[in-house]
C-alpha cells in the first residue's frame, strides 16, 4: 500500500531526533543536519536575537563560549506546568511551547527539502507514558505535542508509542513472525512493547491484535548522568560539605545542575541570591565556590556533557575520566564502572519492575519471550543490557539501530495509517 504524497514519522526524543519519509512506497531516514540522521534535541539562542540554531550547531554555539542559551531535553518538560512558561531568550521572552514549535518546523524543513516537496501528514512519536502515574499529565503532553506539531504546519497529526515504531522497524527486517520484546531505552523514558510482528502481519490494517503489552517509565541515559554526576562531580563542588554550623547544604542546587532539564532553571536572581548565602555559611567555602562559578560562567550544559561522555566511555572503558577543562581546572576525577553501576541502582530496578509488568500485563512467563529487540542509545550500557538479558533468559538479544529505529517506524506507521485513512 502506498500514498501518492510523501507522509514523513518524526521522533522527537529527549536527547536526540530523528525524521524519517516514506514516498512511493520507500522508506528512508532523513539527513538532519549534514548527512546525520539525527540531530541533537538541543536549541541555541544566540543573545542578539538572531535565529535559533539547532542540533550538533547549537552545541558547538554553546562550547565555544558564544552569547547567547543552550536549551536541551525539552521533551521533558511536555507534561510540566513549565511548558507554558516563557523564557529569556535572544533578547527577549519566548514560551517554551514556542520555541518547541521552532524545532518541529526545523524538524518538517529538513524532510521537506529532502522530500522535495511539502510535507502535512506526520505521525509523532510518543513515549508509553510522558510522566509516570499520571493519565491526565499524560494525556495532556501528548495534546500538547499534537498542538506544536500543527502549529508547526502540519496538517493531520497522528502518534505512535516509541517502541511500536521500533517494532515495526524490526518486522521490516524480518523473514518468519516473532514474538517480540522490545526495550527503546532512550535518554528521556525506559519503553517497553510486547508484540507479534512477522511477514504474514505487516499488511493487515489493524493491528492492535498483535500488541499484547505496553508499559514505560521516566528513567532513560539523563537519568543516569544526574546519578553519575551526583556521584563523582557534586562531591567536589560541595554537595557533602556542611554549614558552619555543622547541617548539611540544601540538595537542590546539585540535583538541579546534575539534571539536563534543570540546569536553566537555575541562575535567576532569587536563586543567586540564596546560592551566596548557602556560599556564607558553607564551612568549605572554597567546594562551593567552584559550584557558583560554574553557574555564573554558564558551564553547567558543557559539565553534564562532560558527564554523559564518561557515561559513554563507561560502556567501553573502566574507569573512565571526566574531563572538567574549562569548567573546574583544579580538579580532576575519575569515575568507574561499579562506581557507576552502584548509582544507578534504582534506575536498574525500576526497568526491572517494569519489565516484570509488561510481561504481566501480556500474560506471559520470562521464559515465553524468544527474542528481544533492544534500541534507544541508553541500551548501550552494559549494566542495562545485561539486567534485559537476565530478565528474559531464553530470549537472544537483537541489537537494532540505537538511534533510528524509532524514527524508521514511525513513518512506516505513517504510510499504513494515513492510506488506511484515504482507502476509509
Ligand atoms: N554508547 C553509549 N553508552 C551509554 N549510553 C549511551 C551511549 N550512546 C548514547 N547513550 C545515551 O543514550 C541516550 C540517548 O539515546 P536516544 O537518542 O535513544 O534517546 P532519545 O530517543 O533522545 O530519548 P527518549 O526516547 O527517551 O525521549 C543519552 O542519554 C546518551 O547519553
Ligand atoms: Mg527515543
Amino acid at each position: 500500500m502506498t500514498t501518492s504524497t510523501p507522509v514523513c514519522g518524526i521522533d522527537f526524543g529527549t536527547s536526540n531526533s530523528g525524521v524519517a519519509i516514506v514516498r512511493d512506497g520507500v522508506t528512508e531516514m532523513v539527513p538532519v543536519e549534514g548527512a546525520h540522521t539525527t540531530i541533537p534535541s538541543a536549541i541555541f539562542f544566540p543573545a542578539k536575537g538572531e535565529h535559533p540554531l539547532y542540533g550538533r550547531a547549537a552545541v558547538e554555539a554553546y562550547t565555544i563560549h558564544e552569547p547567547g542559551r543552550l536549551l536541551r531535553s525539552l521533551k521533558s518538560i511536555l507534561g510540566s506546568e513549565l511548558i507554558a512558561e516563557k523564557t529569556a531568550v535572544g533578547g527577549q521572552y519566548r514560551s517554551f511551547e514556542d520555541i518547541l514549535v521552532g524545532y518541529v518546523q526545523h524538524l518538517k524543513a529538513k524532510a521537506e527539502a529532502h522530500a522535495g516537496c511539502k510535507i502535512s501528514r506526520v505521525v509523532m512519536g510518543r513515549p508509553v507514558h510522558f510522566v509516570d502515574d499520571n493519565d491526565v499529565v499524560d494525556a495532556r503532553a501528548e495534546a500538547k505535542l499534537g498542538d506544536i506539531a500543527r502549529r508547526a504546519g502540519f496538517k493531520s497529526v497522528a502518534f505512535q508509542f516509541e517502541p511500536i515504531a521500533a517494532a515495526l522497524s524490526f518486522e521490516h527486517t524480518l523473514a518468519s513472525d516473532e514474538l517480540v520484546f522490545i526495550a527503546d531505552i532512550g535518554g528521556g523514558t525506559a519503553d517497553f512493547s510486547i508484540v507479534q510482528v512477522g511477514p504474514a502481519r505487516r499488511a493487515k490494517p489493524n493491528r492492535a491484535d498483535d500488541i499484547l503489552a505496553n508499559d514505560g517509565i521516566r528513567v532513560g541515559g539523563t537519568n543516569l548522568d544526574m546519578r553519575l554526576s551526583m556521584s563523582a562531580v557534586m562531591p567536589h563542588l560541595g554537595s557533602h560539605a556542611q554549614s558552619i554550623k555543622g547541617l548539611d547544604l540544601p540538595r537542590w542546587p546539585f540535583v538541579d545542575l546534575a539534571t539536563w532539564h534543570r540546569i536553566h532553571t537555575i541562575a535567576t536572581p532569587k536563586n543567586l541570591h540564596t546560592l551566596q548565602q548557602i556560599l556564607s555559611d558553607c564551612a568549605e567555602p572554597e567546594l562551593f565556590q567552584r559550584y557558583l562559578d560554574i553557574i555564573r560562567q554558564q558551564t553547567g550544559h558543557l559539565l553534564a556533557a562532560r558527564v554523559e561522555q564518561c557515561k559513554i566511555d563507561l560502556s567501553s572503558v573502566d574507569p573512565a575520566a571526566i574531563d572538567l577543562n574549562g569548567i573546574v581546572d583544579d580538579v580532576t576525577v575519575t569515575a568507574g564502572k561499579h562506581l557507576f553501576e552502584t548509582a544507578i541502582v534504582h534506575e536498574l530496578e525500576r526497568i526491572a519492575a517494569t519489565v516484570a509488568a509488561t510481561l504481566t500485563a501480556a500474560g506471559l512467563e520470562r521464559s515465553e519471550i524468544t527474542t528481544l529487540f533492544l534500541t534507544g542509545g541508553t541500551a548501550a550500557v552494559p549494566a542495562v543490557k545485561t539486567l534485559l538479558l537476565a530478565l528474559l533468559p531464553q530470549a537472544h538479544a537483537v541489537e537494532g539501530d540505537l538511534f533510528n529505529s524509532v524514527g524508521f517506524g514511525l513513518a512506516l506507521e505513517a504510510q499504513r495509517h494515513f492510506a488506511r485513512r484515504k482507502a476509509a
